[in-house]
């Protein structure tokens, strides 16, 4: 029943292995929701889900007669069905945050909650710097500042030069009786300035199909700086298609023209496998040791790791194997910003992100120079996104 409703794929003999990344979400989720459960404890469901599959659970999750507990980035679903948050992201304090009144109070509650901790950060930094200074000074005044007048007594003198050992002891003692108390607030996402090709054409496709996962045939030219959005349901063929214009897929039949030199970068849908003892930064060295090598990119042109926000001083150091699947969906993005690349192409970039670094990256899309493709069931992206030209596919 419910493999029909999410019209999952109801051949029951089918491989799991030979169905797209949607698809077999569909199929996982049926098995839950088709049984009657008192609670349910969700987490991520509406990931690759298509406009139908979205639906059917939304209205599924609002009829639910028992307790949802549901662990989601999907800002619509959010709005959709959630009355109150328990936010699990970095607090000042170390402490969860629970907010009730729905999706834009918790947006509103978070928001003031992260102004206040920057101030609070900024406030105790300054007070620090400012108190290591009158220790510096006042050391200053010690060795070197203070002369008393020649002629002076040599009493006189004595009894003066213990008020500045005081007066240095006293901002000693206030320095370090000043705690640092108010954890680095998270970073934010910087996007690098990426370059543009003007006019070029960076991807050329002509008459493409892929046998058995791609109908089109698809024709289109992606010129420097062009916006596209693809869209289409579980299994029409995105995923395929962005493989062929990253030069990932040849296609059966039709021509892929890759303009020399063009940097062509794909966030996939899902992220690779990376050694798993391998640190985000030793990921990332392999990644742009490999490219410098090919001369794909100069090594001048290369973004830093730490210079995208994207993971703080602590997650570089950390095995990929013990990262969460968002800190890995973060680095991944890290290595296909690293090469600051022409064209960009995103596979469902908002699974698995948290809300605000999707709302942070859908500012950076809009304003970027750079050519982005963009495929996504995402309902708000979807919005955000609206003006761009689509191509939508369907199954053949
Ligand atoms: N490695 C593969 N081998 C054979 N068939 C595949 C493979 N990957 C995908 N397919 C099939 O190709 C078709 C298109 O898959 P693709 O992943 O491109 O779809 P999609 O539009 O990206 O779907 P989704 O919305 O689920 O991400 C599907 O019918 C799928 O079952
Ligand atoms: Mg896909």
């Amino acid at each position: 029943m419910a493999l029909e409703a999410l019209h999952a794929c109801t051949d029951r003999t089918r491989e799991l292995s030979t169905l797209s990344v949607g698809q077999r979400y569909r199929v996982r989720l049926a098995c839950l929701l088709g049984a009657w459960h008192d609670i349910l404890l969700l987490d991520e469901p509406s990931n690759h889900l298509d406009a139908d599959g979205l639906a059917f659970l939304t209205d599924r999750l609002r009829g639910h007669g028992g307790g949802v507990a549901l662990v989601s980035h999907d800002r619509a679903l959010l709005r959709d069905v959630a009355r109150e948050f328990l936010d699990l992201d970095p607090t000042q304090d170390g402490r969860p945050r629970a907010y009730a009144g729905g999706y834009e109070a918790w947006q509103d509650g978070r928001r003031r909650d992260r102004e206040r901790w920057i101030q609070d950060y900024e406030e105790q930094q300054a007070e620090h710097r400012r108190l290591t200074v009158a220790v510096d000074q006042a050391r200053d005044r010690l060795s070197t500042g203070w002369r008393p007048a020649k002629g002076t007594g040599k009493h006189q003198r004595q009894s003066r030069a213990p008020g500045v050992v005081q007066a240095l002891n006293r901002e000693r003692e206030a320095l370090e009786a000043h705690r640092i108390t108010v954890p680095e607030p998270p970073l934010s996402l910087r996007w690098p300035a990426l370059a543009t090709r003007p006019g070029s054409a960076l991807v050329r496709v002509r008459d493409v199909t892929v046998a058995g996962r791609l109908t089109g045939p698809v024709t289109l030219d992606v010129d420097g700086g062009d916006r596209l959005l693809i869209t289409g349901e579980n299994g029409s063929g995105k995923s395929t298609l962005l493989s062929v214009l990253a030069d990932a897929l040849i296609p059966t039949s039709g021509t892929v023209h890759h303009l020399a030199g063009a940097r062509v970068a794909m966030v996939a849908q899902e992220v690779p496998s990376w050694p798993g003892e391998f640190t985000a930064r030793q990921v990332y060295e392999q990644h742009v040791g490999r490219l410098t090598v090919r001369g794909a990119v100069p090594e001048r042109d290369l973004v830093p790791l730490g210079a995208t926000g994207l993971l703080d001083r602590e997650a570089m150091r950390t095995p990929v194997a013990r990262m969460s699947l968002g800190q890995q969906r973060r680095l991944d993005l890290a290595l296909r910003l690293a090469t600051r690349p022409h064209l960009i192409i995103f596979d469902e970039p908002t699974n698995h992100l948290s809300s605000m670094l999707v709302d942070e990256l859908t500012t950076a899309l809009l304003g970027t120079p750079a050519a982005v493709i963009v495929a996504t069931h995402d309902r708000q992206l979807l919005a955000d996104l609206a003006p761009w030209p689509r191509l939508h596919l369907t199954r053949g």
